[in-house]
């Protein structure tokens, strides 16, 4: 009888070990539901149980639909022919060879086209490229840019041709997680874009923050006010940043000024002469007003709308999402008056970019030859003299508030931290560049070479505010 009692051991135990994957702590994706161990996962999931290794892929991914669908583990982790050789080629630790850490959205599009398709056509997609563009990325220290800790670790949305669990985190991957604003808050907040704060802290977030936990997150956004004359709590009343920018679940997202409020042509001609300096002091239009190699790459990056009709497009597609609570009047009023905020800026802008482009032409400062000859914004932090700290400063984070601040429907963040810090650097530079024109003279008339002051010496204030 002793083979007959193996087989009932045997048997006890694999069900025991059924029953432990099946377990579904909690509520899970679709009440009820059993996950489906696909036979190609079933070693990995055996092993990486029985070894305790990653615990929160093996309880997130019971939750998913993936789960429910029988998709696995090799579903993602063995990637397709078609992958991006930075994920094929990669290194692992796993003892089964085929496997690969990093997953691209190569590995969605058998089963996801449309999402993978929209994303490739949006900005995000074009992430891990615009930064590694930026001419000071390569001096950075590697954990910042390789590792994510810093720059990557938001950039990275746009790596290996497209990171797909930045808003429906693994290995749950749910689409309600994806429709919360939360889960756009960890890139988009701070220094350059603090959209976030904005967001959170305007009218739409407040009834957001209000009224959240009665809405329904389950229903597609396309759904959300299909019907307004049914009133319901269930359906959000005000919009959250998926309503805005992915309308209808469009994943593609893109706007029409962009990051950097770039665009060409500008019809009026002053605003245009400001914007040229601007581009000037961006190296992207060189001191002749030439286009320099760098265009390419704004090209390339989709930095700057270089038509109406690409921005038009784009603008349309905004006024629609606001129709669908406001009047057209009151939208197409609120977003033109954004619009006008940003000539405003520009006038500053360019004000500041010629104050410390004069310095350079008359020699108060000095272009070591690591430095381009003229003014570059897009340098960062990676520029010599507080005056320059502060030029950048300027445009990189306070004329970004003031004209982010204005289409999140921010008022504070559109005047305090945006244009009246504008204000106060243009102030500021402009005494600076007095002050230094004044050096150099009483150096030049006493035979001396100038001593510049380095980074430092002057008093940069760069306030930081908690959301
Ligand atoms: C025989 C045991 C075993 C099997 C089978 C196995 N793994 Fe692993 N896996 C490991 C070990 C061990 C590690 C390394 C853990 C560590 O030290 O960080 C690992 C690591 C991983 C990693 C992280 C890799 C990295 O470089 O960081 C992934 C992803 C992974 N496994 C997925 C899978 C998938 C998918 C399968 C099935 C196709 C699978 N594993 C099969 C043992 C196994
Ligand atoms: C729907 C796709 C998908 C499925 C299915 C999937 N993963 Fe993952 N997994 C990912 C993604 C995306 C990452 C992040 C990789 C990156 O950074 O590129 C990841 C990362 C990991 C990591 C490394 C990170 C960590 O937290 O330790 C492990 C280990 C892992 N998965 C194991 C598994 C196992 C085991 C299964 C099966 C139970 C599984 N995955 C199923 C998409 C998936
Ligand atoms: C992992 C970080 C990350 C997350 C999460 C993220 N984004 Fe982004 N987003 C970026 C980066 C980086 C860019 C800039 C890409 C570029 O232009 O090269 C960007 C660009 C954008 C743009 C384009 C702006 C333009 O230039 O026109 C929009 C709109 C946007 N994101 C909206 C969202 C929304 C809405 C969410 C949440 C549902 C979200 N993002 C989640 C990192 C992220
Ligand atoms: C906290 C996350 C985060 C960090 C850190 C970060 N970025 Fe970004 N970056 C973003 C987001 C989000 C956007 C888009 C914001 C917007 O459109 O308002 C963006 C936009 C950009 C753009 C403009 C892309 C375009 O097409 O307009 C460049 C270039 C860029 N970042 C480079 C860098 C570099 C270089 C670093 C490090 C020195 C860095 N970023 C650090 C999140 C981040
Ligand atoms: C082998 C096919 C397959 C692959 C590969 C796959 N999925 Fe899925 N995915 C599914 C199925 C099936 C569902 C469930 C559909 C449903 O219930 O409507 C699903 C559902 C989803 C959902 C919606 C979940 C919800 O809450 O409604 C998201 C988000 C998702 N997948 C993301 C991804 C991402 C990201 C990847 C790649 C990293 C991926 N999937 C890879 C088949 C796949
Ligand atoms: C910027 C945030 C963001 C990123 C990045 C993102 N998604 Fe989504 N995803 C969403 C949102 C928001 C929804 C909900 C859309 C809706 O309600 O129509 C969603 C929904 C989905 C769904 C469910 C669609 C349905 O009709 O049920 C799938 C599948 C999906 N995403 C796949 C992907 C894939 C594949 C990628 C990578 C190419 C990706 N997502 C990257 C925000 C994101
Ligand atoms: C009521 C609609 C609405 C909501 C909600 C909203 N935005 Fe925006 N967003 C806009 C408008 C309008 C613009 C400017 C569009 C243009 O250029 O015409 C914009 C621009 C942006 C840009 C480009 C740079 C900028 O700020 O001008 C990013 C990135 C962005 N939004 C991300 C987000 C994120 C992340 C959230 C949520 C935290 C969010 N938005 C919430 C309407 C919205
Ligand atoms: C889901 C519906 C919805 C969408 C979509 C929406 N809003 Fe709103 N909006 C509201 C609600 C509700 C309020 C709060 C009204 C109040 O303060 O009494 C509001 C308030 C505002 C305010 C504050 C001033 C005021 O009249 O109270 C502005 C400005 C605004 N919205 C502009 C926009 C713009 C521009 C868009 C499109 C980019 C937009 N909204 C999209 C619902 C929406």
């Amino acid at each position: 009888m002793k083979i007959g009692r193996w087989v009932v051991l045997m048997a006890a135990l694999a069900a025991a070990s059924v029953a432990a994957f099946c377990a579904r702590p909690g509520a899970g994706a679709a009440a009820g539901a059993e996950p489906v161990i696909a036979e190609d996962s079933k070693a990995c999931i055996d092993c990486h149980t029985q070894r305790n290794l990653s615990g929160s892929a093996l309880r997130d991914w019971r939750l998913s639909k993936h789960a429910e669908a029988g998709v696995g583990c090799v579903a993602c982790h063995i990637p397709p022919a078609d992958a991006p050789k930075e994920v094929s080629r990669s290194k692992s630790v796993c003892e089964d060879p085929a496997v690969r850490r990093s997953v691209s959205s190569k590995s969605c599009a058998k089963c996801h086209p449309g999402q993978v398709s929209q994303f490739q056509s949006g900005k995000h997609a074009l992430a891990w490229v615009a930064m590694t563009a930026m001419p000071t990325t390569k001096d950075q220290p590697q954990p910042l840019i390789e590792g994510e800790k810093a720059c990557g670790g938001c950039h990275r949305i746009g790596r290996d041709e497209g990171k797909c669990d930045s808003c429906h985190t693994r290995h749950r991957f749910t689409a309600a997680e994806a429709r919360r604003p939360e889960a756009c808050q960890t890139c988009h907040m701070g220094f350059d874009h603090p959209q976030w704060e904005m967001y959170s802290t305007s009218k739409h977030g407040s009834i957001y923050a209000v009224e959240k936990n009665q809405w329904d997150w389950e229903i597609p956004l396309k759904d959300w006010f299909a019907k307004p004359a049914d009133a319901s709590l269930k359906t959000p009343r005000a919009p959250v940043c998926a309503t805005c920018h992915m309308p209808e679940g469009d994943h593609g997202v893109k706007t029409a000024w962009g990051f950097l409020a770039m665009r060409l042509p500008e019809r009026d001609a002053a605003w245009m002469k400001d914007r040229a300096t601007i581009l000037q002091g961006l190296n992207i239009l060189d001191q002749k007003g030439q286009p320099t190699e760098r265009l390419k790459v704004v090209v390339a990056g989709k930095v700057a709308r270089l038509s109406a009709e690409e921005w038009q497009m784009e603008r349309d597609r905004m006024a629609k999402v606001c129709v669908q609570c406001h009047t057209p009047t009151f939208a197409q009023e609120q977003l033109a008056l954004g619009d006008e905020i940003i000539r405003h800026c520009d006038r500053l802008m360019a004000q500041a970019v010629t104050i410390v482009q004069g310095l350079y032409k008359d020699g108060v400062l000095e272009r070591s030859k690591e430095y381009p000859p003229h003014v570059d914004l897009l340098r960062f932090y990676e520029v010599k003299y507080p005056i320059e700290q502060k030029l950048y400063v300027m445009f990189l984070e306070h004329r970004q508030r003031a004209f982010q601040g204005a289409f999140h429907m921010n008022p504070d963040y559109q005047h305090w931290y945006g244009w009246a810090e504008m204000k106060r650097d243009l102030a500021e530079i402009r005494h600076e560049a007095e002050t230094l024109r004044a050096e150099a003279r009483a150096q030049k008339a006493a035979g001396q070479k100038p001593a510049l002051k380095p980074v430092g010496a002057g008093k940069i204030r760069v306030r930081r505010e908690q959301p």
